[in-house]
């Protein structure tokens, strides 16, 4: 209760712009400039133990699901260990193989969302190796799970939930980082990683200052009824967050595909009242995601691209950019904005930003 608003009109607003902190909280004693890796206490592994894992699961519902697909993508690219994601709710109600050699993350701001318990105790009954990554400590999936690692997000009051987001993928970082470095993973690009998580902070900061733009893009769209998100590998888990901030606070229709989908059925739906918010990372697939940029456009659907890449001038109708850091952490930065842009469609709409309709902080009851 002691938690204010502190001049802010909303705990959204707050929440976000407390992100450049939150981050640099998070990697507090954490980096290792020496050996270019990350410490993570509270896994309760060794080296040993940390290079017998042969793949890794994260499981979380919602935001938290998406940002542990983030979290498998730098598992897989940093340490070259086969990861993925899946909701929790789905994992608790199947019946799903347990891997003794497989780490499972459980992701969850709260740690009290009952589909995130039940797949953790599930996977406790069935002797699978479960970890948190959770921001509440105490909460009772930090208790069952034992180890982990905690977020350090600070209090989050808003639903839609934007720092312990961030510091979820931030935290994956890290991890995949450290996973990393006991394998394949050279000195020189540890050092890439842990230079390019330092540098975070400050470029979130640079996002938060492009606040009025995005406000003004967000005004222009706020009318829509439907929204595309889309995106390919590192962007797609972005444009699915993107997505469902959007749904969560302003009530628009928004769906993500993966770029490459679009021409297998939604791009019926594309025409000039449907806009597409697409996400390009300077990344190897640049020019795919052109090509993404211009079949919309040849339909006649506005596009909002949000980028580090360098895009031709005059291709899509908005362009939001973000600083250009390491590649692996581009999701990050490239989903700042896409909170803003959900914050002031919202706020355009007139909704009640940290309490929209029908949903609740967190989902304690099935
Ligand atoms: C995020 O904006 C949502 N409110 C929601 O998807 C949330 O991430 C989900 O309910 C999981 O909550 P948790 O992280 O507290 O487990």
């Amino acid at each position: 209760d002691d938690y204010e608003l502190g001049g802010h009109t909303d705990f959204m607003r707050k929440e976000m712009t407390e992100q450049p902190e939150a981050i640099a909280r998070a990697l507090r004693g954490r980096l290792d400039e020496r050996f270019a890796t990350a410490h993570l206490g509270g896994l309760g592994l060794d080296p040993m133990a940390l290079r017998a894992i042969k793949r890794v699961k994260f499981l979380g519902c919602g935001s938290a699901y998406y940002a542990g697909q983030m979290g498998a993508a730098l598992v897989e690219e940093l340490a070259r260990v086969p990861a993925d994601a899946e909701p929790a709710s789905e994992y608790r109600y199947r019946n799903p193989v347990v891997d003794p050699d497989a780490l499972y993350v459980a992701v969850s701001q709260s740690g009290e969302t009952i589909d995130t318990l039940a797949a953790v105790q599930e996977l406790r009954r069935k002797g699978g190796r479960v970890i948190g990554a959770v921001n509440v400590v105490g909460s009772a999936i930090a208790r069952e799970c034992g180890s982990g690692v905690f977020l350090h997000a600070g209090p989050e009051v808003s639903v839609a939930s934007t720092k312990a987001l961030t510091n979820m993928t931030v935290s994956f970082a890290m991890l995949a980082l450290l996973l990393g470095r006991v394998r394949d993973l050279s000195a020189a690009a540890g050092t890439r990683v842990v230079t390019g998580l330092r540098a975070l902070p400050g470029q979130v900061e640079r996002v938060l200052a492009d606040d009025a733009e995005i406000a003004r893009i967000a005004k222009r769209y706020a009318h829509a009824r439907h929204m595309f998100f889309l995106g390919r590998v590192r962007g797609w888990p972005v444009a699915r967050e993107g997505a469902q901030k959007l749904k969560e606070i302003s009530y628009i229709h928004a769906e993500a595909y993966q770029s490459a989908e679009l021409k297998h059925g939604p791009l019926a739906l594309v025409d000039a009242e449907m806009p597409s918010v697409v996400i390009v990372p300077a990344d190897d697939l640049v020019a795919k995601n052109i090509g993404t940029i211009e079949q919309v456009k040849a339909r006649g659907g506005p596009v909002i691209a949000v980028t580090n890449a360098d895009l031709p001038d005059g291709l899509a109708d908005e362009v939001i950019r973000v600083p250009r850091g390491e590649p692996e952490l581009d999701p990050i930065l490239l989903t700042i904005p896409l909170q803003l842009l959900a914050y002031h469609t919202a706020t355009a709409l007139g909704r009640d930003i940290d309490k929209p309709r029908n949903l609740a902080k967190s989902v304690t009851v099935e």
